[in-house]
């Protein structure tokens, strides 16, 4: 994908465990041209590990980009290459995560008190590959909260060519507070991500946090470059599908009803049940198929008690799926 085709009205977010290549998958069907991200894949990984099982996606899933975490330029670099090879349309830098364990390896929201380093890390990653490199960062972190520390740590990013900048609303606290509770904590300030959008229109700024309805997407559109969601539109992923139709209508096919998501899950279900994966690993991320619907409650109990089951197959989501749709009695049993 050529990198000026790259439309960031809408995408979903990075999520550690949750936004791995099953949720993407599953999110396609519903979401058809919103820009996904993978978790965040530790660039050392990448290096060193098993790619394979790191970084194969299934090619329904572009646009696709790759989330990486590190503070080493040359390991970055060859991560963001090696992702680039793979068929990732996108490189992004995770300068917003405040997980101690990804602290204490120095990356993440922490980096932002190094802008310096992570122009280093931006240089060295777009000089490696041709597709864009973006960074994904906070307002501040801690009491380094200023406006102008937000201002000066993008264009010290931005010096390195790096135009694309998705803006978490709300600031870390690095010590004292959990990941959880740092999404949920400090007050989001979309005011901050907007002023910024309005210094510097040249850069494109993606906001990012509690994004929660149709309308908040709308009004983040009138500032900003794009939204990207990220808890509610896992949860309630139908949520996601009206986005991505409020934003490109004229390419929207139809939402397709919770029964032809099933349908359409048979074949990729039946490929990855085939490699020996477990059931419940690739339908944990369809929990939320019947979020705000009659049925709701039916569906995710159904898929709770018999997925994990070892040897559970296809023939779940469809005991679920007439679960939820009240077209048989429930049984049970695994
Ligand atoms: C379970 C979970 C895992 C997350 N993992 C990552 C991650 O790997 N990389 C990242 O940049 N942000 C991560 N985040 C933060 C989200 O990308 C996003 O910034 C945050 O949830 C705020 O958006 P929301 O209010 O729409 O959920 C994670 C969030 C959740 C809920």
């Amino acid at each position: 994908m050529a990198v000026s085709q790259l439309d960031r009205r809408v995408a979903m977010a990075p999520m550690m465990d949750w936004s791995d290549r099953h949720c993407r998958h599953f999110i396609r069907l519903l979401a058809p041209r919103t820009l996904l991200y993978t978790e965040m894949i530790v660039a050392d990984a990448i290096v060193r590990g098993d790619r394979g099982r790191l970084l194969d996606f299934d090619a329904s899933e572009h646009p696709l980009a790759l989330q990486l975490g590190g503070a080493d330029p040359a390991t970055l670099a060859m991560a963001a290459r090696i992702g680039a090879e793979r068929g990732y349309d996108e490189i992004n830098l995770n300068v917003g995560c405040p997980s101690e364990r990804v602290q204490s390896a120095t990356f993440g929201a922490c980096l932002m008190a190094r802008p310096a380093l992570v122009a280093e890390c931006v240089a060295a990653m777009r000089a490696a590959v041709a597709i864009p490199v973006t960074v994904k960062c906070r307002i501040g972190i801690d009491d380094t909260d200023s406006y102008e520390f937000l201002l000066a740590f993008v264009d010290t990013v931005a010096a390195t060519g790096c135009d694309t900048f998705i803006v978490h609303a709300r600031k870390a606290i690095l010590a004292g507070l959990s990941p959880k509770e740092n999404r949920e904590i400090p007050p989001l300030k979309y005011e901050t991500v907007w002023r910024l959008k309005a210094d510097r229109p040249g850069l494109t700024i993606v906001a990012n946090g509690g994004i929660r309805t149709l309308e908040g997407a709308r009004e983040q559109w009138q500032r900003t470059d794009g939204v990207m969601v990220g808890r509610e539109a896992y949860h309630n992923p139908y949520y996601l599908a009206a986005l991505d139709r409020l934003a490109w209508p004229a390419h929207a096919p139809p939402v397709p009803e919770p029964a032809e998501v099933v349908a359409a899950l048979r074949p990729y279900v039946a490929a990855r049940l085939a490699r020996g994966e477990r059931l419940h690993a690739i339908t944990r991320h369809v929990l939320g198929l019947y979020a705000h619907r009659p049925g709701a409650r039916a569906f995710r109990r159904v898929m709770s008690e018999l997925a994990p089951h070892a040897g559970a197959d296809f023939a779940v989501l469809e005991a679920a799926l007439r679960a939820a749709e009240g077209a048989a009695p429930l049984r049970l049993t695994a």
